[in-house]
């Protein structure tokens, strides 16, 4: 039984407390499919989230079954299955992909048999089983409303909640997942709570509720609902509630709801004697030591009670469900990598991209690397006994020094800001162009520690492969003048470093296009506050420098470079070198930060 008591939920609007759920009470018991219905905007999401525990609620206290949810914690990921307004799943897989990922995610299965069986299970349920093999991108409305039911039917939850699942589908659709949803509130006494505009298709409910500016205007049988509003159809009780105030349509509901609940529990009754609806135990003792159940058949005095007749006791018997436990952090982690890679591959413009960018960024760098090659005279190979001719030489020496210098000095910087680019492009999108999906799985069960790590293994991959192959790509057109290692290894760190700090965007925007823009620009920023091309006021320079990973980069290979040709760029470059060390730690610490920033975001609730 679900029950909610005087249940609140707040917000803070200009000073003042608004109430979006006002007061709610209500008990929903097991097996029961109830609609919540009301105008656009009256708080039926915001409901739906409250029972969910993603909006803490400001007052009142929520029960579930003897638990009280508000202070012995929520639901467990597998007790309960959210099915939200939007798509939950990746286009490029099939649904069987989608399907196995979720149940993946949420159930810990003891072999990969008892694995499929749960996927061919759900699949069935849903009527997903023909088009299995199908990518989400070419299903039609009511199939992706179909797969997102299956996403959270694979931990079997005992209560499921949907927003708007029939909304934009046609008639015929619309009817059919109603129907679905009716049939899976008939199993294991799951309770399906479904927020829906349309009041077609009422007679399938066990009972409608309806909100009004976020107070309980009504909860009831749905062939009470006319008579309750006195009009004659149900599209008019939407007009019907703007007639007077919400504060006074509760007060309406407050003096009538105890008749209704003995409608609704004189209907659950009879639908319990005429065997359409079958109640499992109640929740959860451990299995071994429940007693066998009486041999006696029901009572069937008991269904002419208010009450519904005690469920038989649950026996330790062999097709009892075993409870559901969580897949390890290892478990959850490869899951989601290979889910990545497969993503990656599939979505060709993307792989397309990488290779385009991988390829050409290195290419563009040798072309323009050609002066940084050539030679420097040393002074004292060109000592001469004449001023003259040794005052010629030495302006000479010098010329060389500012062409090599300045060009050596341009290339490192032209290969970390590409790289940096790249960094940015790697991951700018990574977690905010999947916020909703992994706010989603999050609710689940995910733990944010597998998602981040997932995440860091590809893009980890992803920033070796361009790092090193612009590293060997370039020093086999044009050496590099000095410890190649070194070089590869800073071109490695300005990747590494710009693809984790657009990762701690990406998890810290709301949107995938803020974070773009942000991560753009913060690229964009890097060449002139490096201080390798513009020279900073000192001040602004002190205080800039430290957060400029390109600076480091550019600084460590420039000090990675042969005594001559460091003095080259040293005389034309007017700001300061930083030791090697200081350039590691530098780029080590903006890494760490920013991983700890994707971190904060990755835990941090970002639903909409
Ligand atoms: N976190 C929030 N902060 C401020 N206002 C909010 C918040 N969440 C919801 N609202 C407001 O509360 C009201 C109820 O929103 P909700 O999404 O629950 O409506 P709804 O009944 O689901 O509407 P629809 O049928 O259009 O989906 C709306 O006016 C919405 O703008
Ligand atoms: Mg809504």
């Amino acid at each position: 039984m679900l029950e909610l008591k005087e249940v609140s939920f707040t917000i803070r609007k200009d000073g003042e407390e608004v109430p979006l759920v006002d007061c709610v009470s209500l008990r929903v018991p097991k097996g029961h499919f109830m609609a919540i219905v009301g105008p656009s905007g009256c708080g039926k999401t915001t409901l739906l989230k409250t029972i969910a525990g993603l909006n803490p609620e400001s007052g009142g206290a929520l029960f579930w079954d003897t638990r009280n949810l508000s202070e012995d914690g929520d639901f467990s990921p597998s007790e309960i299955g959210y099915v939200p307004q939007f798509s939950i799943a990746y286009d490029p897989l099939t649904v069987d992909e989608s399907v196995e990922a979720a149940t993946r995610l949420r159930v810990r299965s003891p072999n990969t048999e008892a694995l499929d069986s749960r996927i061919d299970r759900v699949l069935e349920e849903t009527g997903l089983t023909a088009i299995s093999d199908r990518q989400v991108k070419v299903l039609s409305g009511g199939q992706k409303r179909r797969l997102g039911l299956a996403m959270e039917l694979v931990s079997d939850p005992k209560i499921l909640l949907c927003d708007e699942v029939t909304s934009g589908l046609d008639p015929r659709s619309e009817r059919e997942i109603v129907r679905l949803l009716h049939d899976l509130s008939r199993k294991d006494g799951r309770i399906v709570l479904s927020v829906t505009h349309s009041l077609a298709h009422l007679e399938l409910y066990d009972s409608i509720l309806v909100l009004h500016e976020g107070c309980l205007a009504f909860h009831g049988p749905p062939e009470q609902l006319t008579h309750y509003f006195s009009v004659h159809d149900t599209e008019e009780v939407y007009p019907r509630l703007a007639t007077q105030p919400s504060k006074r349509w509760q007060a309406s509901w407050q003096k009538h709801s105890a008749s209704y609940q003995k409608m609704l529990d004189h209907n659950r009754s009879r639908l319990i004697a005429s065997g359409g609806l079958q109640i499992p135990a109640p929740d959860a003792p451990p299995l071994p030591v429940t007693p066998p159940a009486p041999e006696s058949p029901q009572n069937p005095a008991a269904a002419k009670s208010a009450e519904p007749p005690a469920p038989p006791a649950r026996t330790p018997s062999s097709d009892a469900p075993e409870p559901l436990h969580l897949p390890g952090f290892f478990s959850q982690f490869a899951t989601l990598l290979s889910r990545r890679w497969r993503i990656f591959f599939r979505d060709r413009g993307q792989v397309f991209l990488q290779l385009a960018i991988l390829l050409c960024f290195p290419i563009l760098v040798t072309l323009f690397s050609d002066k940084a090659s050539g030679n420097i005279r040393r002074f004292s190979d060109t000592r001469q006994t004449d001023v003259f001719v040794a005052i010629q030489e030495q302006q000479s020496v010098r010329a060389d020094q500012a062409k090599v210098g300045s060009a050596v000095s341009g290339i490192i910087m032209f290969q970390v800001v590409l790289l940096s680019l790249m960094g940015s492009n790697n991951s700018a999108r990574e977690i905010a162009g999947e916020r909703p999906i992994y706010e989603k799985e999050k609710f689940g069960g995910l733990r944010p520690s597998a998602y981040l790590a997932s995440k860091v293994v590809f893009l980890s991959c992803l920033v070796m492969m361009q790092s090193l192959w612009m590293a060997f790509f370039v020093n086999f057109f044009g050496t590099f003048r000095g410890d190649f290692i070194e070089h590869a290894g800073f071109l490695l760190l300005i990747n590494a470093s710009m693809t984790f700090i657009c990762l701690a965007i990406s998890a810290l925007m709301r949107t995938a296009e803020q974070a773009s823009l942000l991560s753009i620009y913060l690229v964009g920023f890097q060449l002139p506050l490096s201080g390798a091309v513009l020279a900073l006021p000192e001040k602004i320079e002190a205080f800039t420098r430290p957060f400029i990973s390109a600076y480091w980069a550019w600084s460590g290979s420039v000090e990675a470079l042969q005594t001559q040709v460091h003095d080259a760029v040293k005389s034309v470059i007017d700001t300061g070198l930083s030791a090697q060390n200081a350039c590691i730690y530098a780029l080590a610490a903006h890494i760490g930060v920013a991983l700890i920033a994707a971190w904060a975001g990755a835990c941090r609730p970002q639903w909409d």
